[in-house]
């Protein structure tokens, strides 16, 4: 493929001032590519589309209209977010799509992992289209696409991420960070002015907390996940552990327990902690939570989310557990 390999003569991002000098250079070559043309972007929130769109935003301003499709499997807080950041602190032309009952439509009672990912794949490229036809004069497709993405795959960000091409709409692609490593992409990201817990999330899957929410999923325990994912970061925050363990979540199976609440037995769902630490995600070791905090999430999960009596840790490493658990 041509143009696919980073320059030799190409230094490795790891300053301020390093990343000042890349983005004014593509700053330069995306106006010159893009000229008074529109340029489409499906911005998920993830630290690569996020790094495109403020790099675009920064190059050609409104002509940037970026998509956020609100699949409704998004960690707390996460839409939001990307709404302040892009189009309150940004002034980004912003299309945010809420489509949450759609997917939840499509999902009901499909517990296969795999039809999970295809259904939820499939559904955004579908929500995504019918957002970019009623779009004017799109001339260009911008993509997060980075180094590894075409050193692994065929140089398309389609590989292990909900969003893909779409493939009809003739457009030409826009790609600025395909020959960078993700640690410069994180640099470029803050030194573009994006908030720092946008810039080093931790990974998050493209079918999201649909794959957490275990075999079929349910409204009220895609909550449960949700409200337990969202204490299980805070409390890693909270006790320096957030920038040290590589990921982190919690999953909720669909089978229920049985627990006490209020003297009497009741049956309620259980949630799994996972934290693991790992260089490739081809293998993984498990980060050793001290007990204080693993207590103080446990009785906090069991405090605060509904439906929940019950907390386990998964100390698997991979192999032969996955990091997911579907
Ligand atoms: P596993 O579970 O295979 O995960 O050990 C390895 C890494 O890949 C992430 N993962 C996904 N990422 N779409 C994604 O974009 C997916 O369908 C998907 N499944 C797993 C997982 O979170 C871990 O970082």
């Amino acid at each position: 493929m041509e143009n696919q390999k980073r320059p030799e003569s190409m230094k490795r991002i790891t300053t301020q001032a390093l990343a000042d000098a890349f983005i004014e250079e593509q700053v330069t070559a995306l106006r010159q590519q893009i000229g008074d043309k529109k340029v489409l972007l499906a911005l998920s929130g993830g630290v690569d589309s996020s790094v495109v769109a403020a790099l675009l935003i920064k190059a050609v301003g409104k002509q940037l209209v970026s998509v956020h499709v609100n699949h409704g499997l998004l960690r707390k807080g996460e839409p939001e977010q990307v709404v302040d950041v892009f189009r309150n602190q940004l002034d980004a032309n912003l299309v945010y799509v809420d489509a949450t009952d759609r997917f939840l439509r499509k999902l009901a009672r499909v517990c296969e992992p795999e039809k999970k990912r295809k259904i939820i794949g499939a559904e955004f490229i579908r929500v995504f289209n019918e957002e970019a036809r009623k779009l004017e004069d799109i001339r260009f497709l911008a993509q997060g696409t980075i180094y590894p993405d075409i050193l692994e795959s065929d140089g398309v960000k389609a590989h292990h991420n909900v969003g893909g091409l779409p493939k009809k709409m003739q457009l030409e692609l826009v790609e600025p960070l395909k020959f960078l490593y993700k640690d410069e992409v994180r640099v470029v990201g803050e030194a573009l002015g994006l908030p720092a817990n946008m810039v080093y999330r931790q990974p998050f899957p493209g079918p999201g907390l649909g794959v957490r929410c275990l075999g079929a999923i349910t409204r009220d325990r895609l909550e449960a996940v949700r409200e337990s994912d969202a204490i299980l970061r805070e409390e890693f925050e909270n006790n320096g552990l957030a920038g040290k363990v590589w990921q982190y979540f919690t999953a909720i199976p669909d089978m229920k327990t049985v627990g006490v609440r209020n003297d009497k037995r009741a049956e309620e769902w259980f949630v799994i902690i996972r934290a693991v630490n790992t260089k490739d995600a081809m293998s993984a070791t498990i980060e050793k939570i001290p007990y204080k905090v693993l207590n103080l999430i446990t009785e906090r999960i069991l405090k605060e989310v509904k439906g929940v009596c019950r907390v386990v840790y998964d100390i698997t490493p991979k192999p032969t557990g996955t990091i997911e658990w579907e």
